[in-house]
């Protein structure tokens, strides 16, 4: 079972190892590595906004085996603020994979959700990438757990951006209901269907 914890400053290295694993590097439209120096700027104003980064563990093995990543678009809260907000104790989003379905997203605070994943290098093709991308989107919709509290949904649109030639990410993401929704030569815009 894969677990989303909320990254701490504490998660700096292995989230710079992720950021730059040569095939991420490859894959990420800036499509160059980072400093530390970049890493940590970066990893301090992510932790100090609505951007929410989650690291994600396996419980049975008890290894950390990748990120995932969701950036809200138009931050104007209506009624809820994103899911750290409510939270005054514990930081670890549980999704268990026995989680009900979303079925009501009314009251969604955002206008779009846009989800990215990286898998460890040494963890890749086992499946980790499609439970994250499915996790994310149990957290977009309000599902699961939160230091023991629940949230309410934060978005209706959940969408991603893949290089064309990232077919496992492509696959990850169409496996979980994604549909291409914009097709360029170096760019898929994808959106969740229900
Ligand atoms: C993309 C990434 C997250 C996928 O994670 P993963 O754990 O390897 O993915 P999964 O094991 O869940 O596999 C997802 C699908 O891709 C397929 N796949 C896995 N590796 C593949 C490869 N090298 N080439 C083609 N397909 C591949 C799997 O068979 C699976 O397809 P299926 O569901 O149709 O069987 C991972 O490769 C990664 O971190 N890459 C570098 C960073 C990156 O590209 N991030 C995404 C940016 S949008």
């Amino acid at each position: 079972m894969i677990v989303l914890d909320r990254a701490t400053l504490k998660d700096w290295g292995r989230l710079l190892v992720m950021r730059n694993d040569p095939d991420t590097v490859a894959n990420s439209f800036s499509s160059k590595p980072v400093t530390v120096v970049e890493h940590m700027r970066w990893l301090r104003s992510v932790i100090d906004s609505e951007t929410l980064l989650f690291v994600a563990r396996d419980t049975e093995r008890g290894v950390h085996v990748g990120t995932g990543r969701i950036d809200l678009v138009s931050p104007t809260p209506k009624v809820a603020k994103p899911a750290r907000q409510k939270s005054e104790s514990g930081r670890a989003v549980t999704l268990g994979t026995d989680a009900a379905p979303a079925s009501a997203v009314a009251g969604s605070s955002y206008s779009e959700a846009q989800l990215s994943i990286t898998v460890d290098s040494g963890q890749r093709g086992h499946g980790y990438g499609t439970e994250i991308v499915a996790a994310l989107v149990k957290a977009v919709d309000g599902v699961g757990e939160y230091g023991g509290k629940t949230w309410e949904p934060l978005a209706t649109k959940i969408t991603a951006a893949v290089k064309p030639t990232n077919y496992a990410s492509l696959r990850a993401f169409a496996a979980c209901g994604f549909l291409p929704v914009k097709c360029e030569d170096d760019r898929i815009e994808l959106e969740l269907t229900r």
